[in-house]
């Protein structure tokens, strides 16, 4: 390695000494390797000179420079080539704050990064990186405990993502993900279709799926999530497919996400997160909102590394989402303090819907809950139950996507016989739902818990009804509601293909009732069939 700059009076050895610690190879999702960081500070205190090295993003050691004690003289480097290296330089006067000088040159150069290392008694003593936002430069302060949780690999791309789009990353597929799931040596799906519904996750959260691989969970690691070698085998296919973030069908351990991401050196989402992420842009209500922050603070809270640290990934959700990178910044306790605000403010605004249930109790309506696995049809059933009884519907027509209702919705509708019912839809359910997250939209379910009968949405057509309709099963246990009368509708009977599977659903569910919403057929006989089902008190006040 050759050094270029001021190395007069500097003997031959030190330099020889310099140019051995340029060998060392900087892990690919740091900024630096720590040993030639605190190296270049012990060198730069010795000879009160600036010290420059480019890294390159393979990790090695592209240039060095050795300036005076304020400035540094930096090679001529190719556009093509600045774009792909980060300079990183000592400033031995202790300050790390970054020159004009350092900053223009972040752009002349056409740098990834431009980054000071502050040194005081031959050790770095801060750390300042400026990066290119729209053109100009931003400064990012990090800590020296923190250079060995801080993954550059991803921050760099994330400002790359954020250079070439300009504009907000949702919903314009920018952000290219890859998939990775554990199958049950029982699973009798076929491999491909095992990850469908997270990709359908994925692609409602705007996300463009690039590539996906499964492993048996009997070959899974605790500390990895996934074996060795066939993480080897997603590090490898993340980088050929380009990909910015890795999604895991399940729930990952705090050391889960590290070790993933220092592995694949790019974001790293979990199920739960993409989930959260997707509530995040479906919350309209202050309720939904609040619990939609309250539930993503409180499943990254265990990721943040001690008090004073910032998170290693940048961003809980896809893209920008998330509870954003400035709150992502807080240090533990102030995380802590923001839950117990989101906490009390929840309190409040569900203090004001008890006294609204309340009332619909005292008004001895009956309630109908509308639950189901997502996507299965509810806000469908809720707008053809409108329109069939004559009353406009005001409900935006249901969308292909998961989780479209996250708000609940209650309407009065007065049927055909006269008799008032109240209609609620709440969030869909979906299979691998952590207790956490349930108990987080425990409030929003109320209505289901209050219920005089329950209707439950079943998309006959999809290839794993019965398994949705034992997950929705599980989660009316869960909210201690297995004992409701029921109803079931097969929906979606239009797409049917297999009609003997159809009759091997209706034998395992509660009230089995076959329909198409979307042809809409008559739902006269799904009402007819919960008022046989009504408590006989409320049948009869209500008559
Ligand atoms: P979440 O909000 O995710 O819980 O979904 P949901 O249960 O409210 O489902 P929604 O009513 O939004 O319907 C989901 C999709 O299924 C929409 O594209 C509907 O048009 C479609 N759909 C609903 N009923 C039928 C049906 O009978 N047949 C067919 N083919 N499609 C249907």
């Amino acid at each position: 390695m050759d050094i270029s700059g001021n190395l007069s009076g500097i003997r031959t050895s030190q330099i020889r000494e310099l140019q051995k610690l340029c060998d060392l190879k900087t892990e690919r999702h740091k900024l630096i390797n720590s040993d030639l960081a605190e190296g270049m500070a012990r060198i730069t205190q010795i000879w009160n000179r600036e010290i420059a090295i480019f890294i390159s993003r393979s990790g090695w050691v592209f240039a060095v420079s050795v300036g005076k004690h304020a400035s540094v003289h930096l090679p001529v480097i190719g556009e093509r080539k600045g774009g792909k290296l980060r300079c990183i330089h000592t400033h031995p006067k202790g300050n790390s704050d970054l020159s004009a000088l350092d900053l223009s040159a972040l752009s002349d150069l056409g740098l990834e990064s431009m980054t000071s290392l502050a040194v005081r008694e031959g050790k770095v003593h801060g750390i300042q990186l400026a990066y290119l936002q729209e053109g100009k430069p931003e400064t990012l302060d990090l800590n020296p405990e923190m250079l060995e949780d801080f993954n550059y690999s991803q921050f760099a791309q994330k400002v790359r993502s954020a250079g070439s789009q300009k504009t907000a990353l949702i919903h314009n597929n920018q952000e290219r993900a890859f998939l990775i799931g554990l199958s049950e040596d029982n699973e009798d799906d076929a491999e491909q279709n095992f990850l469908d519904e997270l990709k359908e996750l994925s692609l409602t959260a705007g996300v463009k799926v690039v590539g996906q691989l499964l492993q048996s969970r009997r070959f899974s690691q605790s500390s990895s999530y996934l074996g060795k070698g066939k993480l080897e085998e997603v590090c490898r296919l993340i980088q050929e497919q380009e990909a910015t973030v890795l999604i895991c069908d399940d729930e990952l351990s705090p050391r889960q996400m590290r070790t993933l991401e220092q592995a694949s050196g790019v974001k790293v989402l979990d199920r739960t997160s993409l989930i959260l992420d997707i509530f995040s842009l479906r919350a309209r209500s202050r309720e939904g909102k609040l619990q939609v922050e309250l539930a993503q603070l409180k499943h990254l809270l265990p990721s943040l590394t001690g008090q004073g640290s910032i998170l290693s990934r940048l961003g809980g959700g896809v893209g920008t989402r998330g509870p954003g990178e400035s709150k992502l910044e807080l240090d533990r306790r102030r995380v802590r303090n923001r839950i117990t605000q989101l906490e009390k403010e929840l309190v409040a605004v569900q203090q004001e819907r008890t006294v609204q249930r309340q009332k619909r109790l005292k008004s001895g309506i009956p309630l109908i809950s509308l639950v189901g696995y997502t996507n299965a049809g509810k806000t469908t059933f809720m707008q053809k139950a409108l329109e069939q009884t004559g009353q406009y519907s005001g409900i935006p027509v249901g969308e292909n996507q998961l989780f479209a209702t996250l708000d609940p919705i209650i309407r009065r509708i007065r049927l055909t016989t006269g008799r008032n019912i109240l209609l609620s839809d709440t969030v869909g359910f979906i299979k691998k739902l952590p207790p956490k997250l349930l108990k987080a939209f425990l409030a929003t379910l109320e209505e289901v818990q209050q219920a005089d009968v329950l209707v439950h949405l079943l998309d006959a057509s999809h290839p794993q009804a019965i398994i949705q309709a034992q997950t929705v099963q599980n989660v009316l246990r869960e909210l201690g509601c297995e004992n409701k009368p029921t109803i079931t509708v097969l929906n979606k009977i239009d797409k049917v293909t297999n009609d003997f599977e159809v009759s091997r659903l209706a034998q395992q569910v509660d009230n089995p009732q076959a329909i198409s919403l979307l042809k809409g057929d008559s739902l006269t006989l799904i009402w007819e069939r919960i008022i046989q089902l009504l408590p006989a008190d409320i049948y009869n006040c209500n008559k």
